[in-house]
């Protein structure tokens, strides 16, 4: 894909919003704050709120939300208040959705990514409904299915495990457990590892030495590697769940880092985070949404992955976990910023680039990752954005 100029975007923007043409308002000065501009802009939209059962990713739209937001206030606690206060109605609004933990297996995995907001606002409250959502979401892990392994199924079908369920579950478990259940820190750390160690050995591509989107233990599914289970391609957005899983999880676990678990934790992202910077398109300094198919016609370079990278790339050099990786980092950076985001001239940002929820409920060929829509305005990439700002920031 070649990068349309920033201010050819702009005019095309223009182009898509009549009423915006010959808009006698100024342009929005350029700012290199767009953590906060784009959670702004994400607030003007309502994104983030639950308000029905909604689609497959309802859940990780609130949850990634809540969880920028506050990485944001931590990092920028004055003036953040309302920031603070949305995420109290993005909680409060799946708590109505979760509270049952038997019904809450009927979600997917990303249901958990709700879970640390909820742990860290039950804390500052004598309500307990956000303590027993907290408790109803750490029974449905014990009620989800499992392969014969000890995988937990990712959502309702038969023994098939994706990277994209770590996010939430991962950074979820070490924070119950560090918080609730230290006595038992052990066995908590050990699930964890079990997971995440599962899908390394099923989805490890030896040709890019990534991880592919998910597998299937029973080896049946239509795309299932006879041999290992996974699935044939390495998707951008899937792996970059699985990588800020990581270094969320090793940011949360930190008191227990001469744990033997945490270095296996540690020596999976730093492997990754190596291989990952191997595959960066050297054209445009970005990723692309299939790595093991990079410059293949129809394969593009996509945001949200991108972002997801960035993020914990950045992460991982200034927590002293990865050495070099920052130049790297910063230059996607500079061209997701000048390539994905828009800018309205009503104040607000604009984002591009972000492919639409891909299942593996589906031939998960090449065509099919490459033909879903490209979505504008997806949280699950503009969230990303967010966290990816954030440390990009910090270098300031
Ligand atoms: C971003 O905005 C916050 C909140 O106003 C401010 O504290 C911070 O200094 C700004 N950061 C940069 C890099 O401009
Ligand atoms: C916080 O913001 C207020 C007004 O916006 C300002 O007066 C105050 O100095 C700021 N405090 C810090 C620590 O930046
Ligand atoms: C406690 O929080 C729940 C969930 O947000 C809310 O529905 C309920 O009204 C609150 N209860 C009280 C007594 O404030
Ligand atoms: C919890 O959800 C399960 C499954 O949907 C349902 O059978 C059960 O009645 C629910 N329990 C309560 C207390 O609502
Ligand atoms: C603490 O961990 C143990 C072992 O995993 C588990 O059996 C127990 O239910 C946990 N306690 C709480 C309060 O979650
Ligand atoms: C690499 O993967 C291929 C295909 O799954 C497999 O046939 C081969 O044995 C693997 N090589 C190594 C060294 O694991
Ligand atoms: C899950 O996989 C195991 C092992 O291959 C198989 O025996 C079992 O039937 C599968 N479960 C379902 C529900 O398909
Ligand atoms: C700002 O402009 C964008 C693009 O036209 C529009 O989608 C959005 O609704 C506007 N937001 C507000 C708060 O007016
Ligand atoms: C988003 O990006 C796609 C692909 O580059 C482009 O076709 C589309 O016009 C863009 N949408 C907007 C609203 O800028
Ligand atoms: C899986 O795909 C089939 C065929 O497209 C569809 O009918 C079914 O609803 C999908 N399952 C779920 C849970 O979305």
């Amino acid at each position: 894909m070649i990068a349309i100029p920033r201010m050819t975007r702009k005019i095309l923007a223009s182009l898509l919003l009549p009423h915006l043409l010959f808009s006698p308002q100024p342009c929005v000065a350029t700012s290199a704050n767009y953590s906060l501009w784009m959670s702004t802009s994400i607030m003007s939209r309502d994104q983030g709120i639950m308000t029905a059962r909604g689609g497959s990713s309802a859940l990780l739209q609130a949850g990634i939300t809540q969880k920028a937001f506050h990485r944001l206030v931590g990092q920028y606690p004055n003036g953040t208040e309302s920031f603070a206060a949305y995420i109290e109605k993005s909680v409060n609004s799946v708590v109505p959705f979760i509270q049952n933990a038997t019904f809450d297996t009927s979600y997917p995995l990303d249901r958990l990514s709700n879970g640390n907001n909820l742990i860290t606002l039950s804390q500052g409250t004598s309500n307990t409904t956000f303590f027993s959502t907290v408790e109803a979401l750490r029974q449905s892990i014990d009620l989800q299915p499992r392969n014969l392994a000890g995988g937990l199924w990712y959502y309702v079908y038969p023994n098939w495990s994706y990277l994209d369920g770590m996010y939430s579950f991962a950074p979820f478990a070490a924070l119950y457990a560090v918080r609730y259940n230290k006595t038992n820190i052990d066995t908590a750390l050990n699930n964890i590892v079990l997971q995440l160690d599962l899908l390394w050995n099923c989805c490890y591509d030896n040709s890019t030495n990534l991880l592919v989107h998910g597998y299937d233990y029973s080896r049946t599914a239509i795309w299932a590697n006879p041999r290992t289970g996974g699935s044939p391609y390495v998707w951008g957005r899937s792996l970059g769940w699985y990588l800020m899983a990581l270094v969320d999880t090793l940011e949360v676990l930190l008191p227990y880092r001469h744990y033997s678990q945490w270095m296996i934790l540690k020596s999976q992202f730093e492997k990754l985070s190596t291989a990952l910077v191997k595959v960066v398109d050297p054209a445009s300094g970005a990723w692309w949404q299939i790595l093991n198919a990079i410059g293949r016609s129809g394969n593009y370079i996509e945001s949200s992955g991108s972002s997801m990278f960035v993020y914990a790339l950045l992460k991982g050099e200034r927590l002293g976990w990865l050495v070099g990786v920052q130049v790297v980092a910063v230059r996607a950076y500079n061209y997701i910023a000048d390539t994905f985001v828009d800018e309205f001239h009503n104040g607000t940002l604009g984002w591009n680039g972000t492919v639409a929820v891909c299942s593996l409920n589906s031939t998960a060929s090449f065509e099919y990752y490459t033909s879903q829509p490209i979505l504008y305005n997806s949280v699950l990439g503009s969230g990303a954005f967010i966290l990816a700002s954030l440390e990009y920031e910090l270098l300031l």
